[in-house]
Parts: C-alpha cells; structure tokens; sequence
C-alpha cells in the first residue's frame, strides 16, 4: 500500500471518527438534539406575531367538556381482560371496555368511544376519583384550541354550551356563546398510559391515550345557532370547525329523521355564510361510525381551507375517501414517505370533492402531526404564509405540551427521525430528503391537483418524560394556524 492511500485512508477514518462522535447517539445523547432545538426556535421567533398591530379573530365550534384524567394502568384491572383485546364501535358494558381498551394500548394508539351505558360510566368516574394522581381539566377541541389562540394573541369567539364552573377555566377575554343552562357537563375519561407501561400480558409501544365519553350535550352541536348569531358581527379570519366526533355511535334517528344529518347539514350552511376571505379549518378526529365519515365527505370536507389530524386519524380519512372504509388502528409511528402518500392522496381526493359539489373553496392545506414529526401541505400562492416556520412551531408546541413546560430540555428529549427520509414510498431512491440538524425543517415544491404546492417537514424533539398526551393535538394545530394566517 502506498503512502498516499494509507493516509488519505486515516484522514478518511479520522472524519468518520469525527462524525461519530459529533452526532453520535449513544448515552450521552444524541448530538443532533442541541441544533436542532436552536434553529427551530429560530424559525420560531422570527416569525412571531406582531404585537398590537392588528389582532386576528378566530371562531372556534362546537362544544366542550370535562375532562377527567386517570392513570389507565392503576384504574383497571388486567384480569378483568376475559379474551383477547379487540375494537368495538361502541362500548355498552365492562367487558367491551377493556377488550377495547387494551387493544389500542397495546398499538400505542390514540382512541375515542361512546360508552352508551351510564350507569357504568358514573361508577368508572367515581372508581377513577378514588385514586391519587386523578384530576379535572377543561377539555374539547374547541375550548383548547381557543385557549391556544389566546395565548398566541388572537381575539377569540368560542361557541360551547357549559356550566359557568366550567367557564371558569377559560380566560375572560375568550367570548362564550352557546347558553349555561346546563345541569351537567359533558365528562370525557382520559386513560393514559406511558411507553413501556404493562397491562396483564401487554405493553404500550408509545405513550397515549383513551377516552371516553357519554355525552348528552355535544352530540347534538348544541352551541351552533349561537356561534351563528354572533359570526357577522365577530367577522373571523378564521373559523375552526371540529367536535364533531362526538356525533359518533349516538343514536340518532328519531321519528324517521336523522337528526345528525340535519345538524351537519346546518354545519355546512355555517361554512357557507362566512365570505371566503374568512379561511375554514376542519380538525379531524378519531371517527369510527361509517356512516357519520361520509356524511363529513360529503356535508363538511368539500367547503374547508384546511384539515389538522394526525397519523391514525389521516390513515382512517385516506380509507374513507378511497375505499369508503374505516381503519380502526393505524401505524402508531409510521415513515414520512407513508404519511406523505396518504396526504397527497388524501389531498387529491378532497379536492375532487371540491370539484363534485361545485364548492367556491378549494382545500389549500394539510397539517398532520405524528410523535416523530410535523408535515404541513400548502397550495403556494393561497392565503396560508409561512409554511415552513409553522411546521417549526407545531414541533415545539408539541414537546412544550407533552413535557408541560414551556423550556425545551434537551435531557428531555430524543429524535426519531433517521439522518433522511423517503418523501414517498413509490421511489424510495430518488426522493431522499437529507436531514441536517442545522437545518431542521425540510421543504420542498411538488404540483398536486395542477397546482404547486410546498411540503415542509420539522422534526418534533420528543418528550420523553410525558406529563401530557391528551390535548396535545389541540395545541399543535393550533399552533400551527398561528403563523399561517396573514395578519
Ligand atoms: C400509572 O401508575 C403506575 C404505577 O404507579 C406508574 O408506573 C405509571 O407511570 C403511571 N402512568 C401514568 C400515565 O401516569
Ligand atoms: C396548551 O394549550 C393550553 C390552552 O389550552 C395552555 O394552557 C397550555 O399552556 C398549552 N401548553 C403548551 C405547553 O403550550
Ligand atoms: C433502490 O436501490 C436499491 C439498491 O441500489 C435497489 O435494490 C432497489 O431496487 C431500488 N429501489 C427502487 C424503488 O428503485
């Protein structure tokens, strides 16, 4: 071996040596975690809302409730598993619970059911108030995204129908509208579990949650003719629409009318009295009821700007527009070039429902958040700015919430992003996106449906102590429509 070869062969080691140990990833943790938190906070602050100019107004529907969270593993009991664990519509007994219980816990995945039995229902709040770690916080989409505008500096116009105890957790500046007789509010049970957590034979892959609910009050969107009545005057630059979730598995025809459709139908008119300058935003959910699904395909996706999920809730939209099917669970961390499939497709999808129902809007934006990270789709040149700083922000958002603190620590956190990634899974060679910590957030222009469009996808530093898993999705696309909205 000649001299030359032998030491350009250690210079060679010599950087590798180097690489290793710059961005090594063993014990002393991941060196990519400290650029990456700095320029995401970068991206942050440079984008940060002015202040005093000329606040932006948010309308959000429909409802709230109260939300009881419960260790998951301390409330049940493994033996009372008779069976294997399996997924049910609809829960009307104990045994239906944990089988379904335990078998999103054991996919790590996010779920939310009706549990039509009252009775049970009571005794399990009752049961989940005896134990030491349990405690009460406001829940709903709506309550917590409007929440999240507020402390982002947005003038906020909540329509829910709740007590005025209830009330008491949201700031004063938040207008109400949607009535305060009501006995009693809506109590979601949110079961968490943290990764690595055993129930009897099983452990959870990831940390989340299961809730569930039995609802009276938002079913039937009660707060909508209010939220109506105040919207011109309040004039929004944004509307968001979500809670319809718990329209799932409620019984509701009634005399041969099929209530729920009326009320979707009256959502739709919602969307279609707001000019367009005013962006609509539709936040997915977990949905299982068929039937409720396509009534959305049909009465509510074809008029929004936007749509906010995550991973399970894009793979079951996805199945819905193009097989007319629900998936119950999905891939709890699945690969970017997976996640951006879905949403190309479900892009292309939407927006020939745009097309069949002769809608004056045209869907310009997806957010999808999944634990790993953040991917948000925009039409360039429509009314959505900053694509790229938004993702950076919904990143962020989402350690801050899961770590409930508002600090990024980096003995926190990990990366599960790999050093690149497929940006689809059809020609897995020639799509690599290199992922350098320097610059986190990676974008790029594709044409869909004819038009150009940018993708930007931000890695999330995950939380790996998790205080918080329920509402994190709240906060993250809310967050994430902070930046995009011009002001
Ligand atoms: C639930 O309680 C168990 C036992 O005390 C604990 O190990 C686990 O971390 C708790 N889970 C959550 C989500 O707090
Ligand atoms: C999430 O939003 C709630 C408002 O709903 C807010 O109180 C909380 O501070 C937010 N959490 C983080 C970490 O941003
Ligand atoms: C990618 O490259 C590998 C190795 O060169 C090859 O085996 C594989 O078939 C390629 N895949 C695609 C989708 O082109």
């Amino acid at each position: 071996m000649s001299g030359a070869s032998l030491k350009f062969g250690s210079i060679l080691s010599f950087c590798v040596v180097l690489y290793a140990i710059f961005y090594r990833k063993d014990d002393l943790g991941d060196m990519r975690l400290s650029p990456v938190k700095e320029h995401l906070l970068h991206l942050e602050s440079e984008n940060k809302v002015a202040s005093g100019i000329r606040q932006p107004k948010v309308a959000l529907g429909y409802g709230a409730c109260h939300d009881l969270f419960v260790n998951a593993t301390s409330l049940l009991d493994p033996e009372d598993l008779k069976g294997i664990p399996k997924h049910f519509n609809e829960l009307t007994n104990k045994e239906e619970f944990i089988k379904s219980f335990t078998y999103f816990f054991k996919h790590g995945a996010a779920a939310e059911r009706f549990m039509s039995n009252s009775k049970l229902f009571d005794q399990l709040v009752e049961d989940a108030l005896k134990l030491p770690d349990t405690r009460w916080a406001i829940g709903g989409n709506a309550p917590l995204m409007a929440k999240r505008f507020f402390l982002e500096g947005w003038r906020v116009l909540l329509g829910a129908k709740m007590s005025d105890k209830l009330k008491s957790y949201i700031p004063n500046e938040i207008s109400i509208v949607g009535g305060d007789d009501v006995d009693k509010d809506d109590v979601h049970m949110i079961l968490e579990y943290k990764t690595d957590e055993q129930f009897g034979a099983y452990r959870s892959p990831r940390a989340n949650r299961y809730i569930m609910h039995n609802d009276v009050n938002n079913p039937l969107l009660s707060s909508l003719e209010k939220l109506g009545e105040s919207l011109p005057k309040f004039s929004p630059n944004l509307l968001v629409i979500s809670g319809l979730q718990m329209m799932d598995n409620f019984p509701f025809t009634k005399d041969g009318r099929d209530l729920r459709a009326e009320r979707l139908n009256l959502v739709r008119e919602q969307i279609l009295s707001q000019p367009l300058t005013t962006l609509a935003h539709f936040e997915m959910a977990s949905y299982v009821d068929i039937e409720l699904l396509l009534h959305l395909t049909t009465k509510v996706l074809p008029y929004v700007d936007s749509v906010g999920m995550n991973e399970q809730e894009l793979s079951n939209l996805n199945s819905v527009l193009e097989h007319g099917e629900v998936i119950f669970v999905a891939d709890s961390n699945p690969r970017v070039a997976t996640a951006l499939d879905q949403m190309r497709n479900t892009f292309n999808m939407i927006r020939k429902k745009n097309k069949d129902f002769g809608s004056k809007r045209k869907l310009t934006r997806i957010h999808v958040h999944t634990l790993a990270y953040q991917a948000i789709l925009t039409v360039k040149d429509s009314a959505w700015r900053r694509t790229k700083a938004a993702a950076a922000k919904a990143s962020l958002t989402a350690h801050r919430y899961v770590c409930d603190s508002q600090n990024i620590a980096l003995g926190k956190s990990k990366l599960l992003l790999d050093d690149s990634f497929s940006t689809t899974t059809d020609n897995d060679n020639n799509s690599r996106v290199f992922f350098e910590p320097t610059k986190p957030v990676s974008c790029w222009d594709e044409v869909l449906d004819g038009d150009e469009v940018e993708i930007c996808v931000a890695p999330v530093l995950i939380c790996t102590e998790a205080q918080l898993t329920a509402g994190a999705g709240d906060n993250i696309s809310a967050a994430g429509l902070v930046l995009q909205v011009e002001k």
